[in-house]
Order: C-alpha cells, then structure tokens, then sequence
C-alpha cells in the first residue's frame, strides 16, 4: 500500500495556516462562487434535502445549499477554514474533521457535495467511498 502520510501532512499543515485559508478564500472567490452553483444543482438542493459539504472550506458551497432552503453540514480538518465558514453562514453545522474518516453513520445525509475537495485527498478513491458512505 502507498505511503500517503507526507502528503497528508503538506496538506494539513497548510490548510491549518490562516493566512493561505484566508487567501484562498479571498483569492478564488469567482471561481468557487459559480461552482457552488452547479453543485447545489446537482444535487437538486431544497427544503427537506439534508447535504453534506466535504471540505467545506470557508462555507462557499454551504452558503448556496443554505439559499436554496437545505438543512446543510460542512466538514472540514482546517481550524481557520471552518471559523470562516462558520462566520460566513450561520444557519449551517460545522464540523472539523477528517473526509478520510468521519464519524457520521451510514446513510446519514441524502447527498453529498465536494468543491475543490477531492485532489487535496491523500487516497481519492477513498475518500470518495467514504463520502458515498455516508
Ligand atoms: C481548495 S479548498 C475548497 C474549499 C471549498 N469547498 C470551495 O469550494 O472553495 C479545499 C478544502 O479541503 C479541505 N480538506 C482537504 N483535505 C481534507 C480532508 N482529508 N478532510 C477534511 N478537509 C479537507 C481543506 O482544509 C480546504 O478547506
């Protein structure tokens, strides 16, 4: 089995640092803004429809579920990324935690969204299970 542990440390340590949470929040806000879009299409968001948002970084996926009436989790392993998130959408739950591994039972949520997740995801595939998982 490959050894992801150095890239999954890159990937902690710099998430963790709030200058480059801040940055990319600030930075690629035109970009994340419209992808949010599409992926609150995709997965029909509305009253009654209960999302996950996978690293949810600073809550630009959340805040669109949230719009469109959703009862929406975030999660995230970055400390900063989620104060922001939590600063930017009130209405939604955030958690810190690892998409790898979380703790939320089976079926839990009745979709799930990823933005800009899965290529920071030591083992994609994974992390992909894991998300169908739950
Ligand atoms: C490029 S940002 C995307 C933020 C937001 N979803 C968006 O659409 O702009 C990637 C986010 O994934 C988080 N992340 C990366 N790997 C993670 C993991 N294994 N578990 C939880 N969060 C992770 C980072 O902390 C960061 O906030």
């Amino acid at each position: 089995m490959t050894d992801t542990s150095d890239f999954e440390n890159m990937e902690r340590d710099g998430w963790s640092n709030p200058s480059i949470a801040k940055g990319y929040a600030d930075g690629f806000e035109m970009a994340t803004h419209h992808v949010a879009k599409k992926l609150a299409d995709a997965v029909d968001a509305g009253p009654e429809v209960k999302v996950l948002d996978l690293c949810t970084g600073h809550g630009v996926v959340a805040k669109e579920l949230v719009a469109r009436g959703a009862t929406v989790s975030g999660l995230d392993f970055s400390e900063p990324m989620i104060s922001l998130a939590r600063s930017a959408v009130p209405k939604a739950q955030f958690v810190q935690g690892d998409a790898m591994a979380m703790e939320f039972p089976d079926e839990h949520f009745d979709a799930v969204t990823i933005g800009f997740g899965v290529p920071h995801f030591p083992d994609a595939s994974r992390g992909l299970i894991e998300a169908a998982r739950v």
